[in-house]
């Protein structure tokens, strides 16, 4: 680790002085006139940062270019390096890459559990300083204040809170139906039955791994509220894997497949969220980004589509925060990385921000009537008691990335072939975890 770490540093810090101080040595080797020789001087630094993100969508993009204007505003350039891939997985792959190859960025969005992975090799800047001038140790809420820190220092910068545990409904097809929007888990199954009676797909949903263990962590939140949701992904616990209520939540995955288009495509979620926007599907379990997009294709809340919490999980919040971290190097791009992870956290930046990208402001003194319905009511449920929050397992925020993947993997593989029982995947989660004990010592 000591060694990976060493040669990692060494490779990240490009060192743009050193590389302009031996070209100006070489100029004057070749030119035996200029006596005295001096090295040419050193250009300005351009005040641009590179900052790598998976934000493509068109909402994505416009809250990303929000940022990027407010960060012109302080004459620092923005220098866009997105790379699609929903949750982040190309994104993650193109990082490790390029950190690899010394080609660092200088910004790159990094959550959850990934930030302790990038900060315990050295890699990322400390920006103290800033958090402590923001007095961010009071405004955040503490679970957001808790992601951003590792060995007591702050070393990532908070935007917005996403809610996982979302449900969307088409309003058109529900007046139509004449049905109310669905709050208990019965009203679930009675509304979904009639669309499906009706030849309507009830849920908008993908065969994309990531999104099939989204709807899954959702039904073990029903099943166990936050406390099993932690002891399964975060503990990953031999109790909860052999608890009926993951058996439960396995059975109701199948079940749910009735609900939809068949076959589940594999689709990236942009597109689920079309399907619900054009009326194709009636339902749709997604975390608000999916209201960004639909606000962003002008639908408008409360009159186009709805949102409530996923039936049965009305007072839990299943988190996912978006954070930017800032790659040191030679720490040249210092003063724009911490007026960037400044500008983050003040008020009307999270405000415009989280508006468009449909997540909820990091500050405990945000507004709420400032926020659309399904902002307040998330805003609202993230300040209750830790005990209602649960950390999402597909969006990094309750385990390392690769007992994450391992999970999602079996889920994955559950859902998609149908010859494979309840038992036998809860059999084979459990052969995880068990790998994972080994591994995290956690249990
Ligand atoms: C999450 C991220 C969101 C959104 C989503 C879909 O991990 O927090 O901002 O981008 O993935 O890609």
């Amino acid at each position: 680790m000591t060694a990976l770490r060493a040669s990692l540093a060494s490779r990240l810090s490009y060192q743009p002085h050193r590389t302009m101080a031996l070209v100006g040595a070489a100029a004057c080797l070749l030119c035996l006139s200029c006596l005295p020789c001096r090295a040419a001087p050193l250009p300005p630094q351009a005040a641009s940062l590179q900052v790598l993100h998976w934000w493509t969508s068109a909402s994505e993009r416009k809250a990303a270019n929000a940022l990027a204007s407010r960060l012109a505003d302080e004459n620092v350039a923005w220098k866009d390096a997105a790379i699609p891939g929903g949750a982040g997985l190309g994104a993650g792959k193109v990082l490790r890459g390029r950190v690899l190859a010394g080609d660092a960025p200088e910004v790159t969005q990094i959550i959850g559990t990934s930030i302790a992975e990038w900060a315990e090799m050295g890699l990322l800047l400390e920006i103290d300083g800033v958090a402590a001038t923001g007095n961010w140790g009071n405004v955040l809420f503490p679970a957001v204040y808790k992601l951003v820190r590792h060995r007591q220092h702050v070393v990532a910068a908070p935007l917005g809170i996403h809610r996982v545990n979302t449900l969307f409904y088409n309003r058109k097809l529900f007046a139509r139906f004449k049905l109310a929007p669905p709050r208990t888990w019965a009203e679930f199954e009675r509304a979904a039955q009639r669309f499906k009676e009706a030849g309507v797909p009830a849920l908008a949903q993908s065969r994309e791994a990531w999104q099939v263990a989204a709807l899954f962590e959702n039904l073990a939140l029903v099943e166990g509220g936050p406390a099993f949701h932690r002891d399964l992904f975060v503990r990953q616990s031999q109790q909860a894997v052999a608890d009926n209520r993951l058996l439960a939540a396995l059975e109701r995955l199948r079940a749910m497949k009735a609900w939809m288009s068949h076959p589940v495509e594999e689709l990236p979620w942009t597109e689920v969220v079309q399907q619900l926007a054009k009326g194709e599907a009636a339902m749709l379990v997604m975390g608000d980004w999916a209201k960004g997009e639909l606000v962003a294709g002008g639908m408008a809340v409360d009159e186009a589509f709805g949102c409530g919490a996923m039936p049965g999980t009305g007072k839990y919040h299943l988190y996912s925060v978006d954070t930017l971290t800032m790659f040191a190097g030679d720490y040249s791009h210092m003063p724009a990385q911490e007026k960037l992870a400044r500008l983050m956290v003040t008020p009307p930046v999270q405000a415009e921000y989280n508006a468009i990208k449909g997540s909820v402001p990091v500050r405990r003194d945000a507004d709420p009537a400032r926020m659309d319905s399904c902002a307040r009511a998330s805003w609202s449920a993230f300040s209750q008691d830790a005990a209602m929050l649960a950390p999402s397992l597909v969006h990094r925020m309750a385990t390392d990335e690769a007992s994450k993947d391992a999970i999602i993997a079996e889920i994955h593989r559950y859902f998609v072939d149908d010859a494979v029982t309840p038992q036998e995947a809860q059999r084979r989660l459990s052969g995880i975890f068990r790998a994972l004990h080994g591994k995290n010592a956690k249990n």
